[in-house]
């Protein structure tokens, strides 16, 4: 059955109309299916994936068949969203031959419509080179997860005159190469709010404040699935899930232990004559189908 997805262009559209971009993660057929229906236009398949479903500590570990695989889970869940995969680290810094061939895969076999690469201007030629191919990139500058050993950790970035500079200069140079949205990440959110009002791309904040285009945000951070205590400072919860799994499992257990569950409601029972039949000739003599 045929689809038809939101694409890129109509991204851009809300930003001239002054339409707010909502945007969020996911990882999987099921709550891809819930973000679509709760009317979210465009899933980033996250590296991400790193932290939240496989349980790594920062996203390096991830490898392009971890995003190829839960890129295709996302497609599968939905109909309509735009769905943009993540560059994982190293699959688009060695060349840009390299880099095409990566987002070619996330295309052709994750089944994305665009792809996401963090940097600025040193993944200008990456970003060309793709965009030159026919593939729409999301560039993503400020904090960027995947350089964490080279910031020194998740802090936020463009606090200083020199930095908000480069910041501009980056996102400015990413447009210039035909990025069709850019991602600011841990960035002050007057910063953030000028670099809005200079770009004609759409520009989607996680931690840059209310005046970006659009906002971004962990799909586990807003559903409270998120079992480290460190909450990062930019994320709301919306639900507890985690405290919702944690119960609903619980009272299965409970019931599994006293033998409340399953139930005769929960189970498939022999019709008379033969549970009869069946008592005759087996050791089994408390079978019970009232
Ligand atoms: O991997 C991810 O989830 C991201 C968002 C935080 C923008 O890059």
């Amino acid at each position: 059955m045929s689809t038809t997805r939101i694409t890129t262009a109509d991204l851009k559209k809300m930003k001239t109309a002054g339409r707010k971009i909502v945007m969020l993660t996911a990882y999987d057929a099921p709550l891809a299916h819930f973000v679509e229906a709760a009317g979210v236009p465009a899933i980033l398949v996250g590296d991400s994936l790193g932290n939240t479903v496989l349980g790594y500590e920062n996203t390096l570990p991830v490898t392009m068949h971890d995003v190829v695989r839960h890129t295709q889970a996302v497609v599968r869940g939905t109909r309509r969203a735009l769905i943009i995969a993540d560059m994982p680290f190293l699959s688009y810094q060695v060349s840009e031959e390299q880099a095409l061939r990566n987002a070619g895969k996330l295309v052709q076999e994750g089944g994305a419509q665009a792809v996401k690469l963090e940097g600025g201007k040193r993944t200008v030629a990456a970003t060309q080179r793709l965009v030159d191919a026919g593939i729409p990139v999301m560039g993503h500058v400020g904090l960027t997860p995947q350089s964490v050993h080279q910031l020194g950790g998740y802090r936020a970035q463009g606090r200083t005159l020199a930095e908000a500079e480069a910041l501009q200069r980056d996102a400015r140079a990413l447009e210039q190469a035909g990025a069709f949205a850019i991602v600011l990440e841990s960035i002050p959110a007057t910063l953030a709010q000028e670099m809005t009002q200079a770009l004609a791309i759409p520009t989607i904040g996680i931690g840059a404040g209310v005046h970006c285009d659009g906002q971004i945000q962990v799909l586990h951070d807003v559903l409270g699935l998120n079992p480290n205590a460190a909450h990062p400072r930019h994320a709301k919860a919306y639900a507890a899930l985690g405290d919702e799994v944690r119960a609903a499992v619980s009272s299965y257990a409970e019931d599994v232990e006293s033998s409340a569950f399953p139930t005769r409601e929960h189970s498939f029972l022999l019709p008379n004559e033969v549970a009869r039949a069946l008592r005759k000739t087996s050791a089994v003599t408390t079978v019970d189908q009232s």
